[in-house]
């Protein structure tokens, strides 16, 4: 099980082994989790006491990565001074675009992870520095890599497909980001950890309803690699011990709960 998840975790990074320095593994079968981390990283992990030197967090939030990736392809930047004009007017509107219909819901999921790495890349790289476990501290700082990486692949599926993209977190992150900062020890990682699986918990199966409904090719692959991503992000955050099942949503409403007992279930060779 154990061995699956690091795998998974790793196709995430090989995926964007193109457009990062992360440092990646040949094999799942072993010695994944001394090459997962950089050196630096085991090396501040090493220690049991967290750093404060600065505040990702504060950083981060006050400067993001821009969205518009014309800045990095100064060749694409005349085409996007008006592409960006008609994304924004899109509304409900299915556009056609050479991969495919572009409807609402596949807007709305490049969004979505846009504005996921928006609070989670500074939260992580501050929990990376401050949070009370060594663990906490390692996956934190691996989910603010990954996210990093995933930014990149957003800004730029949203500039081939004219999505304009958000710059800052949302009103409830940016409380998010204090509540978070505003603790100290295990308090920091119980909390980080809480409201980074609430989160994760909401976007993943909007990835999934996307996956399975698109019909824009390009937006059916990032949502594959989005959904590689999550899944490892609730991986490492169930890891770290502090998720709460208290805290976590209510089940999804079932409408005809079935009701069981009525009907022998029919042989495995009868159901195609
Ligand atoms: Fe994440």
């Amino acid at each position: 099980m154990r061995v699956d998840t690091e795998c998974s975790r790793r196709t995430a990074l090989t995926m964007v082994g193109s457009l990062t320095a992360l440092s990646l593994t040949s094999s799942c079968a072993d010695g994944y989790g001394a090459r997962r981390y950089g050196q630096a990283d085991l090396a501040a992990n090493a220690a049991d006491t967290p750093s404060e030197e600065h505040d990702p967090l504060q950083d981060s939030a006050q400067n993001p990565e821009p969205n518009d990736a014309a800045a990095a392809d100064p060749t694409a930047e005349a085409e996007n001074e008006t592409e960006d004009e008609d994304g924004a007017e899109d509304g409900d509107e299915v556009r056609q675009t050479r991969w495919g219909p572009l409807n609402a819901a596949d807007r709305d999921l490049l969004i979505k992870v846009r504005q996921a790495g928006l609070w989670e890349i500074p939260v992580g790289q501050q929990g990376a520095g401050r949070a009370a476990k060594a663990t906490t501290r390692a996956h934190m700082a691996e989910i603010a890599r990954q996210h990093i990486a995933l930014d990149q692949i957003v800004r730029s599926v949203a500039q081939k497909l004219r999505v304009p993209l958000p710059d800052q977190p949302t009103d409830d992150q940016q409380k998010w980001m204090r509540e978070i900062s505003g603790k100290s020890g295990v308090a920091y990682d119980r909390i980080a950890v809480r409201r980074m699986r609430l989160a994760h918990g909401k976007v993943y199966p909007v990835i999934a309803a996307v996956r399975a409904s698109t019909r824009n090719t390009l937006i059916r692959s990032f949502a594959k690699q989005a959904e590689t991503f999550v899944h490892g992000h609730l991986e490492m955050l169930e890891e770290t011990g502090f998720v709460d099942a208290r805290a976590l949503p209510p089940p999804p409403e079932v409408p005809q709960p079935p009701k069981g007992g009525d009907l022998p279930a029919p042989p495995a060779t009868e159901v195609i």
